[in-house]
């Protein structure tokens, strides 16, 4: 149904999703430009837009409007199609279709010559559409809509782009200064030599003048001294700037990285995310590399070329036309070489990807014996890699291969013709000269070369900052990370209206829930798998925020709270916990700054687990390794529990966290769990009826809806999910019975 290719019959635009049940042009536009905005952090409200009732439907001018009465910065504009490539790592644009509907450009490819368009109504995980030039001129005149951050973004916010990068290399303005002296002076050395040269054997060959020579000979040792001392310091600058570079770079990269939201991680392969950030390397060596290098070699010819001109205008410009020659042939094979090097990197990260996933899954991989096949994948991945490099290198031959003799000719064909005009008089330069000029023509080719060379570098870095942008770009968390309330919970819990549909979703996940628990309630969330119980959990803890409805916390609306201050205020226990490498006693105070031993002895007493750390050799100290191999299921949930406890928060999820443990080990947690509820609101998510009887309320839902609330036995009175339920997983007791007990305190 959904038409996602270009269309060779030239079909009208097409880039609806199948998930479009013909909204109006108001309706698409106004997604258009809320997605676009949400790509900035901004959360827009499409039933808030009240444009002039004259119009059929929004017309750019009003959608400004409206985006700048939201606080954006905003801008309609008319675009020629060329103009589009200008924003391919940046944010979205919103074409205004001729037809009243509207579509998001959210990238380019100059290679190809199309722009990738998506559907205002598309999901985030769809991929968007190649369009290209023909196609997209008969259904858009070129009104777009730019929207920009507001004023005032912090500076983990700015996007990832080559201007970006830029701007942090010219923030070191110092050091650009102190490389600039060194290499005016260490150009200006250069020509030194050559002139000494001529010196040499026009005074002193032929006046066989002692005094001279050894006046030349002193120079020339001071000269070497000089270019020493300035070599050592332009590398040594250049050190320091990478270095600083560096650590600017990975601290942007990382922070962004950090403040992607959960989902995002969701959505995308872990290897793959690695592999395209780690290109941040590239970009790095490429700006102080090569970059610098051939700034600095552009002084050198700003120094000499005059000087060439001086000793003999005809054959300077011999030089320059064979230096340009040598230009224009890398200029042709820059796009097709460049190209190739984009595929090749393409593929390297194809390979990568399965190189990471084998490794994270290696146990999967291991038990389920599927190493042939993986071997099978990688050897693949690997053919191609290699293919494409083997193509860009055979490729990338060809210019070096034409270049050699011209260079060649630089440093010693031009000697040849200076001899020529010499022979036929058309030159007043002389034997010294000619030679002086030979080693100073040899290093005019370089720079020029050096140019040439870095816009194919320039396509590589082009490429690998259009691969991080990929993932850093996305919208962040940052703004509701620094942005609201931080009020002090008592731990009242409130969902009003929450209907919820994940970004993949087909139908929704939550369908307008109503409950409200008071402060210190232990609530239990029952429910089939799929019903919606961990989704309940994650809009509570701020993962998903695009719900509709209310989700309350003492009264305020979820989305108003400071997110960091809302995860600080929550305990999480998943099913499945991740301990990181180090002590145990690192591992429940996970970093944070002031919280001693004793405080982790407490929370670890809460929790359960003080019995076995003490029982351990080292006790607190004991070495967790990665993956926690070295203790049971039962102990890691025990440390996620104290870890959860340590900053005493007023609210405690626990989503399936005891679901994985054998019975005793469920049965000790369980039996701590009333001691940590004290004062607490506490969430417990559990398919094992039994482990709730003790909860306050348990809620019943399914596929998404509230089934009932109450507490146990009231449930198994009135509600005939629940009772199923419970019967299914107590088929040996009788039901009666089972309840008597239970009432007696299990
Ligand atoms: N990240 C996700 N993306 C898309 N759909 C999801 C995602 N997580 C859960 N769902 C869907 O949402 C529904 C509720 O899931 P969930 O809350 O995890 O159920 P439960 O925890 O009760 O087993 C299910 O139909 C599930 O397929
Ligand atoms: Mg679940």
């Amino acid at each position: 149904m959904s038409e996602t290719s270009l269309n060779p019959e030239g079909a009208p635009l097409q880039i609806e999703s199948d998930a479009t049940e013909a909204l109006t042009p108001t309706e698409l536009r106004l997604r258009a430009v809320v997605a676009a905005a949400r790509f900035h952090g901004v959360d827009l409200d499409m039933g808030a837009y009240r444009g002039p009732a004259a119009e059929p439907y929004p017309s750019p001018a009003s959608l400004v409007t409206w985006l700048r009465d939201q606080g954006l910065v905003a801008r309609a504009m008319k675009l020629a199609w060329r103009n589009l490539f200008r924003f391919k790592d940046a944010a979205p644009v919103v074409l205004l279709l001729k037809d009243g509907t509207a579509g998001l450009v959210v990238g380019a490819d100059p290679t190809r010559d199309v722009v990738w368009l998506k559907s205002p109504t598309s999901r985030d995980t769809e991929p968007p559409v190649a369009v290209d030039r023909l196609r997209l001129e008969q259904a858009w005149s070129g009104d777009v809509i730019l929207v920009k951050r507001p004023y005032g973004q912090t500076e983990g916010e700015a996007p990832f782009t080559l201007g970006w990068i830029f701007g942090k290399v010219l923030e070191e303005k110092t050091f650009i200064r102190q490389i600039s002296y060194a290499s005016v002076v260490l150009s200006a050395l250069t020509i030194i030599p050559a002139l000494m040269v001529m010196a040499a054997i026009d005074r002193v060959l032929e006046y066989n003048s002692m005094s001279t020579f050894v006046l030349l000979v002193s120079l020339m040792a001071v000269m070497m001294f000089f270019e020493m001392v300035l070599g050592w310091a332009r590398r040594e600058l250049i050190l320091v700037m990478s270095a600083r570079l560096d650590v600017k770079l990975n601290l942007q990269v990382f922070g962004r990285l950090l403040a992607l939201p959960l989902d995002f991680f969701e959505r995308s392969q872990a290897g793959e995310t690695i592999s395209r950030l780690r290109e941040v390397y590239r970009v790095r060596e490429f700006l102080t590399g090569k970059l610098l290098f051939t700034f600095l070699d552009g002084f050198t010819l700003i120094v000499m070329l005059p000087f060439m001109f001086y000793m003999e205008p005809t054959l300077a410009w011999v030089s320059i036309a064979v230096a340009g020659l040598i230009a224009i042939i890398i200029m042709v094979f820059l796009r097709p070489v460049g190209h190739l090097i984009a595929q090749a990197i393409q593929a390297e990260h194809k390979k990568g990807a399965v190189m990471s996933e084998t490794v994270y899954g290696i146990r999967t991989v291991k038990s389920l014996a599927l190493e042939p096949q993986q071997k099978i994948i990688w050897d693949e991945r690997v053919a191609d890699a290699g293919q494409w490099r083997l193509k860009a290198g055979r490729l990338g031959n060809w210019p070096q291969t034409l270049i050699d003799p011209l260079q060649t000719f630089m440093s010693r064909g031009v000697v040849l013709f200076g001899t020529y005009l010499a022979l036929e008089n058309d030159t007043t330069i002389d034997k010294g000269g000619l030679i002086a000029f030979m080693i100073l023509s040899g290093r005019v080719a370089q720079p020029l070369i050096g140019f040439a060379r870095l816009m194919e570098d320039f396509h590589e870095v082009r490429t690998a900052v259009g691969q991080i942008a990929r993932v850093l770009n996305n919208p962040t968390e940052t703004r509701a990370h620094n942005d609201g309330m931080r009020p002090k919970f008592e731990g009242q819990v409130t969902f009003e209206d929450v209907t919820f549909t994940y970004p993949l979703g087909q139908r929704p996940a939550l369908n307008k829930i109503n409950f409200s628990i008071p402060p210190g309630t232990m609530l239990g969330l029952v429910g089939r798998s799929g019903s919606g119980k961990s989704t309940i959990t994650r809009l509570l803890q701020g993962i998903n925020r695009e719900y509709s409805g209310a989700v309350r916390i003492d009264g305020a609306e979820l989305r108003e709270i400071n997110l960091s201050h809302l995860r600080r205020s929550f305990g999480v226990v998943l099913q499945d916990n991740f301990l990181f490498r180090g002590t145990i006693r690192d591992n429940i105070t996970a970093g944070r700054a002031g919280l001693t031993l004793e405080d982790a002895v407490r929370a670890a007493r809460l929790a359960g687990a003080e019995e076995f750390i003490e029982r351990m050799p080292q006790g607190y100290d004991t070495w967790i390794e990665e993956g926690s191999a070295n203790i049971s299921g039962g102990q890691r949930q025990r440390l996620a529990i104290a870890r959860a406890l340590i900053t005493n928060p007023r609210i405690m999820i626990l989503d399936e966290a005891t679901s994985a443990l054998d019975p005793e080990s469920e049965a000790l947690v369980n039996a701590n769990l009333t001691r940590i509820g004290k004062g607490r609101t506490m969430v417990i998510v559990s398919h094992r009826l039994s482990s709730l009887v003790n909860c306050d309320l348990i809620m019943v839902l399914d596929r998404g809806a509230v089934v009932d609330i109450a507490p146990h036995d009231v449930l198994l009175d009135r509600c005939s999910v629940y009772r199923t339920l419970w019967n299914q997983q107590n088929r040996h007791i009788d039901p009666a019975r089972a309840a008597a007990a239970l009432a007696q305190g299990e």
